[in-house]
């Protein structure tokens, strides 16, 4: 959980484009229907610039952060729900955004939810964490002998050792209610396939940002997605990898 503080200083950052931290979704479409998952206080959402026509929904675990994102805005439909559970119809969304929040979740459950609340030709993007942030998270508990903290970041460098190899997580032997693991693009990109995402863009730069387009139904790409699944030499071939820098109706 984190802190009133964390929310409104990453709601300072979305709104500065100067921040060194600063990253948002640029390519929003105007009017259009936007998911935000994992949204804490709403700040992406209320930072971003998304026309006046367009609907904003906010998920969060976080029940403070939801109620916080309630008392900054009233643009944005907060509601209490899982990444890996989504409380809304099929087709429901143009843009689903989860900036820091796929980290914490069931990868493969996550983005298969994400397909299904998204209409045909929406898009995700994503930002996840490398294998340097758990390495960092590491190294600070170590520096300081926190055995737990340490044991932690071990099991969440496992954790994406697996997705990465296997394409399977596992929740935190110790509190079985966390689960969480960095991402690799052979990973993630192997998650987006596999739930029938297309066209996976990924930049890993300062940040690891990733996108993602849901065909339309029936379209050639659906046919070509699915049948390149039995074919990992077409998958891989259709990957694109750039290296740089509340009910919404
Ligand atoms: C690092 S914060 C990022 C918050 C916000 N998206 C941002 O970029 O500032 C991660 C957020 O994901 C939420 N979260 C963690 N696991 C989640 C899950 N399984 N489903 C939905 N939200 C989750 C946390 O409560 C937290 O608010």
């Amino acid at each position: 959980m984190n802190s009133p503080n964390y929310h409104l200083e990453e709601l300072a950052i979305a709104r500065d484009p100067r921040a060194p931290r600063h990253i948002v979704p640029t390519n929003v479409p105007e009017g259009g229907r936007v998911l935000d998952i994992g949204c804490g206080a709403g700040q992406t959402l209320i930072a971003l610039d998304r026309g006046s026509q367009s609907t904003a929904v906010g998920i969060d675990v976080d029940v403070a952060a939801l109620l916080l994102g309630q008392t900054l805005t009233d643009e944005v439909r907060f509601a209490c729900a899982r990444a890996e559970a989504l409380p809304f119809s099929h087709d429901s969304f143009d843009f689903v955004i989860a900036r820091l929040a796929l980290p914490y979740a069931d990868i493969s459950r996550a983005v298969t939810e994400i397909e299904r609340v998204l209409r045909g030709e929406g898009m995700c993007w994503l930002v996840l964490h490398p294998v340097s942030h758990a390495v960092r998270q590491l190294l600070w508990h170590l520096r300081r002998l926190e055995l737990k903290g340490a044991i932690y970041q071990l099991y969440v460098i496992a954790n994406g050792v697996g997705l990465h190899l296997f394409g399977r997580q596992f929740r935190f032997p110790l509190r079985r209610n966390r689960i969480e693991s960095f991402q690799t693009s052979r990973g993630i990109h192997r998650a987006l396939r596999g739930a029938g995402l297309v066209d996976v863009m990924i930049r890993r730069g300062r940040f690891f940002v990733v996108m993602a387009r849901k065909p339309s139904p029936g379209s050639a790409v659906t046919t070509r997605a699915r049948s390149s699944e039995a074919n990992p030499v077409m998958a891989r071939g259709a990957e694109r990898t750039t290296v740089g820098g509340a009910d919404p109706s």
